[in-house]
This record gives structure tokens, C-alpha cells and sequence, in this order.
């Protein structure tokens, strides 16, 4: 008895703590008003703020910042998140960040994520929470209807494009039931601008030791179907096994389209799997222009997406779709004591039957209160609005006296270098570079093409428009006039 008395008098004592952790609503008011106080200020001074602000080693002090016993007060912890966390470094929403692939802040999306980690419900299984699952299931079926797969087809929101083009690398090697001893003899085609994520995916998929082939490229960066073919037939003569294109929908360097229609016939004819990364170039698809130079992506057996590109939305959030979604399950199936109980016969499948996660974030919501809110039609101007600005941008600086430009954009990448005559065009264009970033009014990142350094233009944040567009033609040419004297 007395045992028992003191148990219930220490959970007392633990309680009057541990409830501090569920805030009274005194509490949350106060720290929703910080929190939507400093997103404000955020959001406001995106117009003004640098793109990039440059940071030494001192940056590294927040190693040495400890966690205390005793917590802090509030209004401390969010200036020191807008000072020291946020602000070295990339503001990659700006509409002044044209590196990398730019990403965007939309208010709906993290008002979405908000609420997803309020309510954190399990979004992994069906049983615990159907309605995370069909929100999931249901943005599955319109990114499939807008790829162009037919019912059947299915796949789950994923972390990022990485993860996903993983999970379609690990489906597609269980579908043509490789084995250990077939890995040397095992043939990828793919090009150099296969975003390296996929090359990683075979290593990490136990591949690491299979023959890449590197098809050759037209002069716009784009697989030469011929050589494809050409090269399959060969292998196949020479008693290797053929058994995986990579095809690229906007790939990150150049913003190429591989011809996909005509590499997903040859992929058919000789019954290899076809895997478009439409990471960056998926969302496209909405708009009649990226429709039509991504046509074929429907030949495809597997594609990624990432909204966390060409849907604005938040980082953390790609997608892979799979024509025939027993292929993922059949990849994926496990067996858990613990979980019998979670199976539905229902028919949908719940992401923890198809990818490799099981409790996962509950991205749905980010994607879904957007696209609900603002409607299809917003997402796809703000897409025709990108794949125009950079077009309007290549002929800005393609009409540049000394600038040497790629060919035009297919979506929204092009790339670009200093070319002056009689100048030293590696060092010119590095000092470019450094004077930008010192700068940081706008952000550019660069690349090597053929050995040669190349500024890449990259047009996708939310953010970016023709005043922004404007701004950074302007710093670009004061920056190398600068420069030049
Ligand atoms: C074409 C392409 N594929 C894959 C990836 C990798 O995606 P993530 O960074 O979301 O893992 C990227 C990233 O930039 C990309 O551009």
C-alpha cells in the first residue's frame, strides 16, 4: 500500500512537469502570435531582403550553443532563429534566387504543415488514419492522371526526388527479379546529366557494380534515341543484361527533356524498364508547353516528381508513381506481428505497404490545402509565368555583347558565361560568381559543362517575377562592368 502511495505521489510530481509540454491555450496563443509575427516579417521583407547572405566560421558558433536543463524564454528562442539560424546563407524563396533548383515559401503550404504536425495523424496506415491516406491517394491519382497512367498505376509521397527515384530503382531491379550474381552483367542507360541521386539509388540498392552506359547527348543536352538503341542491341549481343533506362524531364544542369517518346518505344521493343526523373520537370506537365515537350512520359514505367520543385511546395515533399502498382507493393510487402491488425481490404493501399517507410510525415496536408485552396489553374500560371521568364531572360542575355549562352530554355534552365575577348574566362567568371555572392541581391549557381565553368539560370521560385527577372539582368551587367574597369 505505502508502495503504491508513493508511486501515485511521484507520477504527481512528474505530471506537475510533464504537463508543461501540453500548453494551455494562454500559452499557445502567445507562441502562435511569435511564431506568425516572425513569418510575417519573413514573408514582408522578402522583396527587400538579399538573396544569399554570406557567412564565415563564426557561423559554426552554434555548435557550441548547449541545450539546457531549464528551458528559455520564447521571444529569445525566435530572434535567435531569425538572426543566427535563418539568415546565413540561401534565402532559397527569394524571387532573387536563380540557383540550384530555386524553392518557394507559399503561406498555404506551411499553414498545411502546421496543421499536419498539430494533428500528427498516422499517415502511414489506413487503419489509423484514412483520411491522411486517401488525401495521399487521391493527390497520387491526379499526379498519375497528369502524367498520363492508366488506372492500376499508383506510388506515395516520398522525402524528396532521392528517395523516390530509390524506391523506383529497387522496383524496378525486383521486378526483373535481378539477382546477386547477375549485378555485373546488369545494364543502366542513362546520360551525364542524370542527376547523380540515381547513381547513388543503384549503389545503394546493391548495384554499385553494374555496367552504366553513358548514351550520347545532342548539342541541347538531350539522349540521342539512335545511340540508345544502337547500344542495347550490342549489349544485348555480348550476352550483358539490359535492364534499366533513365531518362531525364529536366535535368538540374541544363533543364534538358530527353526525347521520351521516342526512348520509351525502344525501351518497349526491347522490354527494358522505363524510368523518367521528372523531379524538377514534372510539374510542368500542367502547362501546354511542358505537355507537349515532355510527351512520351505516359510510355514510362515509373517517374518521379517532386512538389517540393515545380509545385512551390515546402522541401521534404517528392512523389513517385508507378504505372502498375503491384510492382511497388510486391517490392515492398513486409510482415510485422505488431501490424496485422493495420491490413484493409479495402483496396488502397497504404503508403507503408508501398514505400519504404513506415511512420512517416504526414505530407499530404502541405500539397493538399493549396492545390484546394488556390485551384489547379494558379499552379499552372505561375508555371507558364516561370517557363516564359526564363525564356524572356535567355534572349536577355543572349543579345549581351561577350556572353555565350546555352541553347534556349526547354523549361526553365539555361545556362551562361563570360566570354570577353582576350580575357582569362575561368577567373572572369569565378570573380563574377564571388562578386554576386558578396553582393547577394541575387543568387546564381554554377556548373561545369565539358570542362568549362557555366553560370546555370534557373527560374522556379513562387517568388520570381519579371520585376525580379529585371533586377537580376541589371546586377548581373553592373557586376561584370565592375568587374571590367
Ligand atoms: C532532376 C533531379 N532529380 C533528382 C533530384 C534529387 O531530388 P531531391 O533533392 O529532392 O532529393 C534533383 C534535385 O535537384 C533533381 O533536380
Amino acid at each position: 500500500m505505502k508502495e503504491k502511495n508513493n508511486i501515485k505521489q511521484k507520477l504527481s510530481e512528474l505530471e506537475g512537469v510533464s504537463k508543461t509540454l501540453e500548453s494551455s491555450t494562454e500559452r499557445r496563443n502567445m507562441l502562435n502570435t511569435l511564431a506568425f509575427n516572425y513569418a510575417e516579417r519573413f514573408y514582408a521583407s522578402m522583396k527587400q531582403e538579399a538573396a544569399y547572405h554570406s557567412f564565415d566560421e563564426t557561423v559554426n558558433d552554434l555548435l557550441n550553443i548547449p541545450l539546457n536543463e531549464d528551458g528559455e524564454g520564447a521571444e529569445e528562442a525566435f530572434s535567435f532563429i531569425e538572426e543566427k539560424i535563418i539568415r546565413p546563407g540561401l534565402n532559397s524563396a527569394s524571387g532573387r534566387n536563380f540557383g540550384y533548383i530555386p524553392g518557394s515559401s507559399l503561406s498555404i503550404a506551411a499553414i498545411g504543415d502546421y496543421l499536419a504536425a498539430v494533428t500528427n495523424r498516422y499517415a502511414s496506415v489506413y487503419s489509423s488514419s484514412p483520411g491522411a491516406v486517401l488525401l495521399e491517394t487521391q493527390l497520387v491519382k491526379w499526379m498519375a492522371d497528369t502524367v498520363g497512367y492508366p488506372s492500376g498505376s499508383g506510388g506515395y509521397l516520398a522525402s524528396g526526388g532521392s528517395i523516390a527515384n530509390l524506391t523506383a530503382v529497387v522496383t524496378a531491379r525486383d521486378h526483373a527479379r535481378l539477382k546477386g550474381e547477375d549485378f555485373i552483367r546488369v545494364v543502366v542507360y542513362l546520360t551525364d546529366q542524370t542527376h547523380h541521386c540515381v547513381d547513388r539509388a543503384l549503389n545503394i540498392s546493391g548495384l554499385r557494380e553494374c555496367i552504366r552506359r553513358y548514351v550520347p547527348m545532342d548539342s541541347a543536352f538531350r539522349m540521342i534515341p539512335g545511340e540508345l538503341d544502337r547500344q542495347i542491341t550490342e549489349d544485348k549481343e555480348n550476352g550483358l543484361i539490359p535492364w534499366l533506362i533513365v531518362a531525364s524531364a529536366g535535368s538540374t544542369d541544363s533543364g534538358a527533356v530527353d526525347p521520351l517518346d521516342k526512348i520509351g518505344s525502344i525501351a518497349q521493343s526491347h522490354k527494358l524498364w522505363f524510368h523518367v526523373d521528372a523531379a524538377y520537370g514534372g510539374f510542368f506537365l500542367l502547362t501546354d508547353e511542358g505537355r507537349n515537350r515532355m510527351k512520351g512520359i505516359e510510355l514510362s514505367d515509373s517517374v518521379v516528381l517532386d512538389p517540393h520543385k515545380s509545385l512551390f511546395l515546402p522541401y521534404g515533399t517528392g512523389a513517385l508513381l508507378v504505372k502498375d502498382i503491384v510492382n511497388l507493393a510486391s517490392s515492398h510487402a513486409y510482415n510485422a506481428n505488431y501490424m496485422k491488425h493495420a491490413a484493409s481490404d479495402t483496396g488502397i493501399y497504404s503508403p507503408a505497404d508501398i514505400s519504404p517507410e513506415l511512420t512517416k510525415h504526414f505530407r499530404a496536408m502541405r500539397m493538399w490545402l493549396p492545390l484546394k485552396i488556390h485551384g489547379v489553374r494558379v499552379f499552372r500560371s505561375a508555371l507558364e509565368e516561370k517557363l516564359l521568364l526564363a525564356d524572356y531572360l535567355w534572349r536577355e542575355f543572349s543579345t549581351m555583347n561577350d556572353i555565350e549562352v546555352s541553347p534556349p530554355p526547354q523549361l526553365s534552365i539555361f545556362l551562361f558565361r563570360w566570354v570577353p575577348e582576350g580575357g582569362d574566362h575561368e577567373l572572369l567568371n569565378r570573380r563574377l560568381h564571388d562578386s554576386l555572392l558578396r553582393d547577394g541581391c541575387v543568387f546564381l549557381s554554377t556548373t561545369e559543362v565539358y570542362g568549362k565553368f557555366y553560370f546555370r539560370v534557373a527560374v522556379l521560385s513562387a517568388a520570381t517575377h519579371l520585376e525580379e527577372a529585371e533586377i537580376f539582368v541589371q546586377t548581373v551587367k553592373e557586376k561584370m562592368a565592375e568587374i571590367g574597369r
